[in-house]
C-alpha cells in the first residue's frame, strides 16, 4: 500500500525497536524515512537494512545544537519534513527514597525536553514551509498512571501526553495535526531494560517480570513492534485530518480511557 507515498518522515530514536518498525512500515507505504538515533553506529546499520528509502543521521534529542544540525541534515536530503514522530526516550526504575537527581534529569532532558524541542525544530520548518504536517509523539500507558517504582518515567510520559495536548491546539492553526500513541507493554531490547531494574528492586528472576506482564494483558500477550505500526501510519495518513491533541491507547487493552 501506499498511503504515504511522496512523504519524508523523521523518526527520532529509530536505529532499534518501535522507531526501526515505524520506519519500516512507513517505506513499505511510500515514504521516505531519516533514521535519527543517538546510536549512530546501529542507526547507519538499519538504515542500510531498510535500503535507499531510509538513509541515517546523528542525532542526540537532549542538545539543541544537534537536534538543529539533524534536522536540518534530513531538510536537505529530502527537501522537507512531512512527519515527525517523537520516539527516543529512556526507561528508569527506583523507589522514591533512592531516586537520583541526576538520574531525573537524564530522563526528563531526553523523554520531555527532547520531545518538545525536536518538535519546535519540526514544526518552525512547517510553518515556515507551509507543510500541512503530522507529528507524533510516543506516550505509554505510563502516562496514564503512576506505578511505585516508576514514578520518574511515568511522570516523564504524563508529561508527553500533557505536552501532546498542548501543541496540538497551539500548530492545529498552521495546519499540523499533533497526537500520540500511548503503547503499553512492547516486547524487545527497551523491556529487558526494564525486566532488569524489576529483578533488582523485587527480587524477580530474570524474564519472570515480563511473562507477568505479558499474561496480564487482557489481549493475552505482551504487544510487539508491529502492533503500533497500524496507528502510526494511520496518524501520518489524511484519514487523520481531523484527529488533533489526542493520545491513543495501543496496549492489547491495558488501559481503557
Ligand atoms: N517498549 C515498550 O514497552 C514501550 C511501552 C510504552 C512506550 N514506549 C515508548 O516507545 C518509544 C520506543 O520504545 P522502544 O521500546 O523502541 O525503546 P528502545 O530503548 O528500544 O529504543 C530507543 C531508541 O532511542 C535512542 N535514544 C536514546 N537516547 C537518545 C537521545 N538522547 N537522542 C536520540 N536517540 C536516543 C536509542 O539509541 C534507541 O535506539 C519510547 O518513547 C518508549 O518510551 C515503549
Amino acid at each position: 500500500m501506499t498511503r504515504l507515498a511522496g512523504k519524508s518522515a523523521l523518526i527520532t530514536g529509530a536505529a532499534r525497536g518501535i522507531g526501526r518498525a515505524f520506519a519500516e512500515a512507513y517505506i513499505r507505504e511510500g515514504a521516505r524515512v531519516a533514521i535519527a538515533d543517538i546510536d549512530i553506529a546501529r542507526a547507519e546499520q538499519t538504515a542500510g537494512e531498510l535500503g535507499p528509502a531510509a538513509f541515517a543521521v546523528a542525532m542526540d534529542v537532549t542538545d539543541q545544537t544537534s537536534i538543529d544540525a539533524g534536522v536540518a541534515r534530513v531538510i536537505a536530503q529530502f527537501g522537507q519534513i512531512d512527519i515527525l514522530i517523537n520516539n527516543a526516550a529512556l526507561f528508569t526504575a527506583a523507589p522514591i527514597a533512592e531516586i537520583e537527581r541526576a538520574d531525573y534529569d537524564r530522563v526528563f532532558n531526553i523523554n520531555v525536553a527532547g520531545t518538545l524541542f525536536v518538535m519546535q525544530a519540526v514544526a518552525r520548518h512547517m510553518i515556515e514551509a507551509g507543510i500541512r504536517g503530522r507529528i507524533i509523539n510516543m506516550a505509554s500507558q505510563a502516562g496514564r498512571r503512576g506505578e511505585p517504582l516508576v514514578a520518574v518515567y511515568c511522570a516523564s510520559k504524563a508529561a508527553v501526553i500533557s505536552l501532546t495536548q498542548s501543541a496540538g491546539l497551539n500548530l492545529i492553526e498552521h495546519g499540523i495535526n499533533v497526537n500520540a500513541i500511548a503503547p503499553g507493554v512492547v516486547d524487545g531490547e527497551h523491556w529487558d531494560g526494564v525486566d532488569a531494574f524489576f529483578a533488582k528492586y523485587e527480587g524477580k528472576a530474570p524474564g519472570q517480570k515480563k511473562r507477568e506482564v505479558g499474561d496480564a494483558v487482557p489481549y493475552g500477550r505482551m504487544g510487539r513492534a508491529e502492533d503500533l505500526t497500524g496507528m502510526a501510519i494511520f496518524l501520518a495518513s489524511d484519514e487523520a485530518d481531523y484527529i488533533v491533541a489526542q493520545t491513543y491507547n495501543v496496549d492489547g487493552g491495558n488501559w481503557l480511557s
